[in-house]
């Protein structure tokens, strides 16, 4: 069987590596790829926004199954676009992206449905949005309504900070992504995330996943799109699994399902496990990144399958295997991340690889036969341990075996739980 996918970052040459390990796949391309995804995919040249020259390469090309692996192609309603053409696509619809692509949908979904979640408020004006303020505590959690790269979220100490923000949000700082805009209760505890494949109506848990948001070491500094991730996360113990399933993510299938926009994909939730159980802070319509290059490490089945499965309402009956063992990735990212970072720097992976850790590439490019970095987050080394503290010390051996000046790395991915392995 013949699979496309698409995206070119570390998430999609997980995905790449992992489709390229089924025993059910004949052909794997990928688009745009980079030099990790080339070594499992032929990358060809199409462009996701694009969907009839999408549909047109995929009936050429005898394509059974479309993996899309970002968000922006879904909440633009490729899936549709290819389900229109009778291609099987893994990923949701646009109406059911909204999950992702609408932070307001997601919170009146979660009214409407009775799922544990923040109060909140949406408006599209800056004068109502400054009212609403007072019916918070501060800090005072604001988000811009639409897709913004992760960057839409601004946590505010105060009320000044928060005006500033939200003036900000009417005034254009995110583009359209701002002009509705939702308060949120902030919420204390730890985060941590839970994978669910569904074709609208079974679910099939996929994993749990931690990872670090934020540049600096013990997660100070700006916010990025992760700097490391681990999974499984034993946070979310088997108790609180089944509480998001079927307090979270139950009620949303159903929900979506009953009112026309059944869901098919993976369903990320981002949780926060607070004193009163877990509760949605927000939903992802792909996979993340850098969580699945770590889920697709203890991965042991066939991705075509499931994926395909999933993507023609057949997942009932289908078990997902993953091994029982920690995976632990270290993004190196080039200097200047998250803001403008250094792009060209030369990388040799050296011998990496050699204990058999895996390392995904994420920003890179082949320029004059030398491997550079081409983005933020360029390398997400990754590597199998029994917990948490075996994980991170064999990832940290492959980091040390990159040769990658112009980069730079936390080195203490999985801190929490290290801490926690130590005091048992
Ligand atoms: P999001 O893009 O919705 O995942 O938000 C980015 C980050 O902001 C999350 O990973 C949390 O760390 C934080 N955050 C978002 N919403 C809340 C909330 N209601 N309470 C506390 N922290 C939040
Ligand atoms: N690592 C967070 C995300 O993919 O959204």
């Amino acid at each position: 069987m013949n699979v496309l996918l698409l995206g070119g970052g570390g998430r999609e040459h997980a995905l790449a590596w992992k489709l390229a390990q089924s025993p059910s796949l004949t052909a794997l391309y990928a688009a745009p790829g980079n030099p990790g995804i080339a070594e499992c995919a032929k990358l060809v040249t199409i462009n996701a926004d694009n969907h009839e020259a999408v549909a047109l390469f995929c009936k050429v090309n005898d394509i059974a199954l479309v993996v899309v692996g970002p968000e922006a192609p879904l909440v633009d309603g490729l899936a549709d676009s290819m389900r229109a053409e009778g291609i099987a696509v893994f990923g949701p619809s646009q109406a059911a992206a909204q999950l992702e692509g609408s932070k307001g949908f997601t919170k009146d979904l979660c009214e409407r449905a009775g799922i544990p979640t923040g109060a909140y408020v949406r408006t599209t004006a800056l004068d109502e949005a400054r009212a609403a303020l007072t019916r918070f505590q501060p800090p005072y959690v604001l988000k811009a309504d639409g897709l913004a790269a992760g960057k839409g979220v601004v946590i505010a100490e105060g009320i000044e900070q928060a005006e500033i923000a939200l003036a900000d949000m009417f005034g254009g700082q995110f583009g359209e992504a701002g002009a509705e805009v939702v308060i949120e209760e902030f919420l204390s505890g730890e985060e941590a995330s839970f994978f669910a494949l569904t074709d609208g109506e079974t679910i099939l848990p996929f994993g749990t996943a931690q990872d670090h948001k934020r540049v600096g070491e013990g997660d100070v500094g700006p916010n990025t799109g992760g700097m490391g991730a681990y999974s499984p996360a034993p946070v979310l113990t088997a108790e609180l699994q089944q509480r998001a399933i079927d307090e979270i993510i139950r009620p949303t299938v159903e929900t979506m399902r009953a009112e026309g926009m059944p869901y098919s994909g993976v369903l990320y939730a981002g949780l926060m496990l607070t004193a009163d159980g877990p509760k949605l802070i927000e939903y992802n319509c792909r996979f993340g990144d850098p969580e699945c290059q770590v889920l697709m490490m203890r991965f042991q089945g066939d991705l075509v399958k499931v994926m395909l499965a999933c993507a023609k309402g057949e997942l009932a009956g289908i078990e997902a295997q993953f091994a029982e063992d920690t995976a632990l990735t270290v993004v190196m990212a080039a200097k200047g991340y998250p803001g403008s970072a250094e792009k060209g720097g030369v990388i040799n992976l050296g011998e990496a690889e050699a204990e058999g850790a895996k390392v995904f590439h994420a920003g890179t490019a082949m320029k004059d036969g030398a491997l550079v970095a081409n983005g933020g987050r360029v390398l997400n080394v990754t590597a199998m341990g029994a917990n948490v503290t075996e994980a991170q010390a064999a990832a940290y051996r492959a980091v040390d075996a990159v040769q990658f000046e112009s980069g730079f790395c936390r080195r203490d991915i999985g801190w929490r739980e290290i801490e926690r392995e130590n005091n048992r």
